[in-house]
Formats: structure tokens, sequence, C-alpha cells
């Protein structure tokens, strides 16, 4: 079986971890280029004042990324390139610097898929409440209709907000990414809350503006539980744990409480009593506006949990197997968390699933002939591949796979220590060279996936 023809092949990357240059042209600072500057926060004090350099060598960049057959492109734009204080005045070449970008991509015939915002947020946003500003879903839909007035002739793919769960845990409540806070998990909630706000907003601006008809989605953490076997009790087990809350250690890892009031009008109901106080209050008309049923389930996998029916039939996590294969993160390489989070994504909210980030980091080096031989990385593409393969074949349409990442970058609180990209940059001098991975990743593309099948 193939993988539609015009299946969305691709790469990601976000602004902060590879464009550098923090106040170039006018740009305004973000909460990353403030946080980076503080002892201690970031791996032997690394920052992303360079990183990859990309504002500067993004037409190199998008040379490799046609060398390698990429079809689409999924970048995020930095808010405060574009409103250096968030709000009010507009710098003309901060969003110029887009506009070549996306237009270098088309000729190209790379599809740029266009990211709101992946977590640099305006500082001076933060100054001003940040997230918990009640103000702030009007912010983001203002600097939307910024972006979307000046894009959307050629742009048609849209994200609004990257990963909610990451950047409210590490950025709000342990403070290892920026701004550094640890906020109390009920005003962490009303965040959440804003978040989901402004994505509606910004949707709604998308939708009402786009001159382009837009594909409109967002990504997510795709928390994914995957069945022991293959019994059913096991099948449902894992099916519940991939939307249970854990409302009990007042964490923000998990899927429903996100994905349901975008795609299904409300909050988990049983979550959201047992929070208490600390839910969010939610004011008339909002869920209106969170409810944006967007076009596509995006989600962003790199592993899942392991779960079996406990005695009572109900979801029972164990641990992964011993001597399981680990990333230099330590997270477990599972194939199969796509095909099980596929199917239990679109069962419940029945619409065709984008993976937008899926990748690993692995020790790896450039070699004394030049090349960067990385076979562990190609048989992880082509295996959780195999997992999109499996689930289509029950019928589930699937659009698109975004490797994270397009090239080695800044790996937020852990510098330049982990390398995820089909691009390895040497961070002293800039230089890229384009791993083994991307020419497997290339015969994939080409071949319309049927590559995955062929052994690395
Ligand atoms: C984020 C990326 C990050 C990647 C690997 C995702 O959570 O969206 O920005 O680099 O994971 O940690």
């Amino acid at each position: 079986m193939s993988f539609p023809k015009d299946f969305a092949w691709g790469a990601a990357t976000a602004s902060y971890q590879i464009e550098g240059s923090p106040t170039a042209d006018g740009k305004g600072l973000s909460v990353w280029d403030e946080f980076v500057e503080r002892e201690g926060k970031i791996w032997q004090g690394q920052d992303g004042k360079v990183a990859c350099d990309h504002y500067r060598r993004w037409e190199e960049d998008v040379d490799l990324m046609a060398e390698m057959g990429l079809k689409a492109y999924r970048l995020s734009l930095s808010w405060s390139r574009i409103l250096p204080d968030g709000v009010g005045a507009m710098n003309e070449p901060g969003l110029a610097f887009y506009d070549k970008l996306v237009d270098r991509l088309l000729e190209k015939e790379i599809a740029p898929w266009i990211t709101l915002f992946h977590w640099d947020l305006p500082l001076a946003l933060h100054r001003k409440g940040g997230w918990l500003n009640p103000e702030i879903s009007n912010w983001f839909a203002d600097y939307a209709k910024v972006v979307v007035d000046r894009l959307s002739d050629r742009v048609q793919h849209w994200f609004t907000i990257n990963e909610p769960q990451v950047l409210l845990d590490h950025g709000y409540l342990c403070g290892r990414h920026a701004p550094g806070d640890t906020n109390s998990f009920g005003s962490v909630m009303q965040m959440g809350h804003n978040i989901l706000l402004s994505h509606g907003k910004a949707t709604a601006v998308i939708k009402g503006r786009a001159k382009k008809t837009p594909i409109c989605g967002w990504a997510p953490v795709g928390s994914a539980a995957r069945a022991e076997t293959n019994s059913e009790a096991d099948i449902e087990a894992a099916r519940k744990a991939t939307f249970s809350v854990d409302t009990a250690n007042l964490n923000v890892w998990n899927t429903a409480w996100w994905a349901d009031p975008v795609f299904l009008g409300k909050y988990p109901e049983e979550a959201y009593e047992q929070y208490g106080a600390l839910a969010p209050k939610i004011a008339p008309g909002d869920m209106e506006i969170i409810h944006t049923k967007p076009d596509f389930y995006g989600a962003n996998i790199y592993t899942s949990t392991r779960v079996r029916a406990g005695a009572n039939g109900e979801p029972e996590w164990i641990p992964h197997p011993d001597g399981v294969p680990l990333n230099t993160y330590d997270w477990a390489v599972t194939p199969d968390s796509i095909y099980w989070a596929g199917k239990f994504f679109y069962e419940r909210y029945g619409k065709p699933i984008v993976i937008t980030e899926n990748g690993i980091p692995i020790v790896e080096w450039v070699g004394r002939n030049g090349r960067v031989r990385d076979p562990q990385r190609s048989e992880f593409i082509s295996t959780y591949l195999l997992g999109i393969e499996r689930v289509m074949k029950e019928g589930i349409p699937f659009e698109g796979y975004f490797y994270w990442s397009l090239m080695d970058n800044f790996e937020w609180q852990w510098g330049y220590k982990q390398r995820f990209g089909l691009i390895y940059v040497d961070f002293e001098t800039g230089k890229r060279t384009l791993k083994d991975s991307a020419y497997h990743f290339k015969k994939i593309i080409e071949s319309d996936g049927a590559y995955i099948h062929e052994m690395v």
C-alpha cells in the first residue's frame, strides 16, 4: 500500500531554535532572549543568539530542503520579529523575512505550513501578564491578522499554537523553560484556557481573512498509550489511558483536556468537576470560540506509554520492556506509537491525522569521510512510518508527516546537546551536512512511502 500522492512529506523547525539574530532589523525580544541570559538555566550557558543562523542562511537552508525532496516545511514565526512589542507597530523587515522565505519555498515547490506560536512570547507581553492577562487572546488574534493579511495569498496551511502542554509545564509550572515561572496549578489552568481562546480567535481570523482557502490546525503533544496486546480488553484500556486526565497529580500531561474543547466544544466533564476550584473560569461564549473543529488532527509524537487491562479492566501502565532502545534523552523508541495514537485520535475526533513532529536525537558526528552516518535515525523514521501505513490500512486518513527536525538546533534548556536534525549543523562554523538519514528520507518521499519497506 502506498501513501496518498499529495501526502505532506515534511520536516519542522521553530523560530527561536534556528533563527538567531535576536535583535536584527528591529526585532523585539522574546521571553527566550531574556531567559537564556540567566545563570544556570541552559546547559553549558548556551543560547540561541546565533543558533543555526537561519535568519541569514535561509536561502541555503531552503536549497537543502529541496535537495532532500521535501514537499512541505513546518516553520514557526517569531511574534516579536513581526510585532516587536507583541502589539501595535509592525516591523516591516521582520515580516519581510518570512515573506521572502515563503516565496523561495514555493519556488522550490515546498508548501509552507506556518505555526504562529512556538513558545517565543514577546517579552513586552510577558511583562503585561502574558498568558494570564485576559487580553492575550485579542493580542494573539491581532498578531494573526498581520500575518494572515500578508502571507495568506500564498500560504494555505496554518497552525496556531505548538504544544500547550510543554509550554505550560516547562515554562510556567516547573520553570525550566522561558519565562522560568513557577505558578500555582490553578493559574496555569487559567493560562491554558487563555491559550485555547487564543487558538480559537486566531483560527477565526485565519478562516475569516485568508485569501487562499485555509487548512487550519494546531500541534499539541500527542500523548498516547499503546496496547500491550491486541486483545479487546487491552485495546480498550489503552484507549481509556490515551484520553484520561490525571487530575490527582495536578499536571497538564494529557490529550483530552486540550483536544476535547477544540474538537468537541467542552472540557472533559469528569475532570472539570474533579479540579473544582482549580478549573478555569469559563465566560459565556468561550467554548464556542474554542470549538474550532480543526481541519486535521495534528500531533507531535515521539514515544508512548505501555498499557494493559488491569484486574478490573481499568488501564494499568507498565514499564517498557527491559532493554528497550532509548534515545539520548532516554525516551523509549516505540515505533507503534503512531499506529495507536492515530487510531484513537481518529476514533474520538474524526479528523485526518497529521504527524506534526516525530524524531530522534542520537550520538553522531561528521566522520573522516565527511559523512554523518545515522542508520538508527533512518530505521526510526521507516518504522514509525510503518505505523502510519498500518493504521491507514484500517481506513484511517493520514495527511502528512513532519520529521523533527529539519536540522540540529537549539534544543531549549539543553542547548546544542541534543541533535534531532536531518541536517548536521556545525555550530562553530555554521556548516551544514546532509546526514545519511536525509538521503533515506528523500528515497521514502520519492517512492511515495514504498521505501519504508527496504532494510536500512
Ligand atoms: C517541541 C520542539 C522540541 C522537540 C524535542 C517538542 O516538544 O515542539 O520544540 O525541540 O519536542 O524536544
